[in-house]
């Protein structure tokens, strides 16, 4: 793995990799390359750069490639054993550090930390640990090692004692929890976290806001931050990628089909949408908007037969159960709407639930609204995104507790996630904006959105790593 970034070679970790395999019938395997900030921005320093990227195995294809020996150029996936990756990605980055930094616990009877908790904590450290050691032994003589999100918060310590040579990063995608909800953790823990994260030589946040609440977090329980340098990269929407990808022939085809099930208002003309898009985790917020988007049609008759809610909750996590109910929860309630308003004519919510990404960009360009409205988020990049896709331009209603809030608050009708009743009033407040108005909103959030494309966003930490 000859390399470079200047001279230095550049190694990137994170829990899930850039492809996945699954084993076919005949016994072949399929690899399959997936997307995100992550992937584009990597790509950034070009494939003749001998980057190198450390992710885990999940699943059994995974798991089977890794026997194999097969693998693509640039990715080693650790074959970490099954029991191990469950309790650390399940037990403790999805059911633990995901709920605190989210705040999704209902405290009246959660968290329990318990000895159960300990043996899972133990995986997680041995989880790390495979990390931390794989990157020790993959890099070259100074190279820059970047570590990715909750799942790997001791490995810049850890790789710190293997190889003090190495400039260390780590770049957080989720929010951090303010001090007070942080100190849930026992408290060892908490302080095994902060110190793992400050092996880094810099550590990345998506906002100014969870930034300043790690420092927050180190000043009360660790005496501060030391050394470690803290940034902020606020990662963007891919604009060149989105517009070209929403214009093709798939795509097309599923704006037919979604108009179809959308339909006409009575007095003709498309019906007006809401859109959201998410992956269904818990912290999206998605059942509060339906609840929202019931009490716009309860309260504002007049929206009725006139406006559709296109929501795409994409199952995700499914192994937990809190994850499974919630999925159906959206369900339930999608459907109660639908038997209490529905008429022959018109399906107020349309759901689905099938990941599909063309699909997804058909629903962007077909928004009149976006809505956006999660409990607490890293970013939200479908907030950057929708605007930069949808045809004629369209009104975002926001959270305030989404990352993206600090770069497009100030072009979105902006909500409290926990009031019902104020999300409905803002759908009714964006769908009634004005064409012009609209567009000219949705040009300065995509602009916004765009600041910092993926490529953009992934050097800025190298350099920063460098100088
Ligand atoms: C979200 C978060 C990321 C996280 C990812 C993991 O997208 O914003 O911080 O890394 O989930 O998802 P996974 O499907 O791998 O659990």
């Amino acid at each position: 793995m000859a390399a470079s970034f200047g001279a230095a070679q550049v190694l990137v970790a994170s829990n899930r990799g850039p492809v996945s395999y699954e084993v076919r019938e005949d016994g072949s395997l399929d690899a399959k390359r997936g997307g995100g900030g992550l992937v584009s921005g990597l790509s950034a320093i070009g494939p003749d750069a001998g980057a190198l990227w450390v992710c885990s195995a999940l699943g059994d294809g995974d798991r089977e490639a890794v026997r194999r020996g097969v693998g693509e150029d640039g990715v080693r996936m650790l074959d970490v054993p099954a029991d191990v990756h469950a309790d650390a990605y399940n037990g403790i980055a999805n059911s633990v550090l995901w709920f605190v930094h989210h705040m999704l616990y209902q405290t009246p009877l959660e968290p329990v930390f318990d000895a159960e908790f300990r043996l899972q904590w133990a995986s997680y450290e041995k989880y790390n640990r495979a990390f931390a050691e794989a990157l020790a032994e993959e890099a070259a003589e100074g190279a820059v090692a970047i570590v990715q999100d909750y799942h790997l918060t001791l490995v810049p310590g850890m790789l710190r004692e293997l190889r003090p040579d190495l400039r260390i990063g780590h770049f957080s995608h989720t929010p951090w929890a303010p001090v007070d909800y942080f100190r849930l953790l026992p408290d060892d823990i908490a302080e095994q976290v902060l110190r793992g994260m400050l092996g880094a030589d810099r550590l990345g946040f998506l906002t100014r806001r969870w930034a300043d609440a790690f420092t927050a977090c180190c000043d009360a329980l660790v005496g501060g931050v030391g050394d470690t340098r803290i940034g902020v990269h606020g990662l963007g929407a891919d604009a060149d990628f989105l517009r070209e990808r929403s214009h093709r022939a798939d795509v097309d085809e599923r704006m037919a089909a979604l108009r179809e099930e959308i339909g006409t208002a009575p007095e003709g003309g498309a019906r007006r949408t809401i859109v959201r898009v998410d992956r269904t985790e818990l912290s999206k917020n998605i059942v509060r908007g339906l609840l929202a988007y019931r009490e716009l049609l309860a309260g504002r008759p007049e929206w009725r037969e006139r406006v559709v809610h296109v929501a795409f909750a994409y199952p995700s996590r499914q192994d937990l159960a809190v994850y499974r109910d919630y999925t159906a929860e959206v369900q339930r309630v999608a459907e109660s709407i639908n038997e209490e308003f529905g008429t022959a004519g018109w399906t107020p919510v349309v759901l689905h639930v099938k990941d599909d990404f063309a699909r997804s960009l058909a629903a962007y360009r077909l928004a009149d609204v976006a809505l956006v409205n999660p409990v607490r988020d890293g970013m939200n990049l479908v907030a950057k995104e929708v605007p930069v896709v949808s045809d004629e331009g369209c009104v975002l209603v926001l959270s305030r507790e989404a990352g993206a809030y600090e770069e497009l608050g100030e072009d979105s009708v902006v909500v409290n996630p926990y009031d019902v009743s104020g999300t409905a009033e803002a759908l009714h407040e964006a769908l009634s904006v004005g064409a012009g108005e609209r567009a000219e909103r949705s040009k300065r959030l995509a602009a916004a959105g765009t600041a910092l494309p993926p490529g953009q966003w992934f050097l800025e930490q190298l350099r920063a790593l460098r100088d």
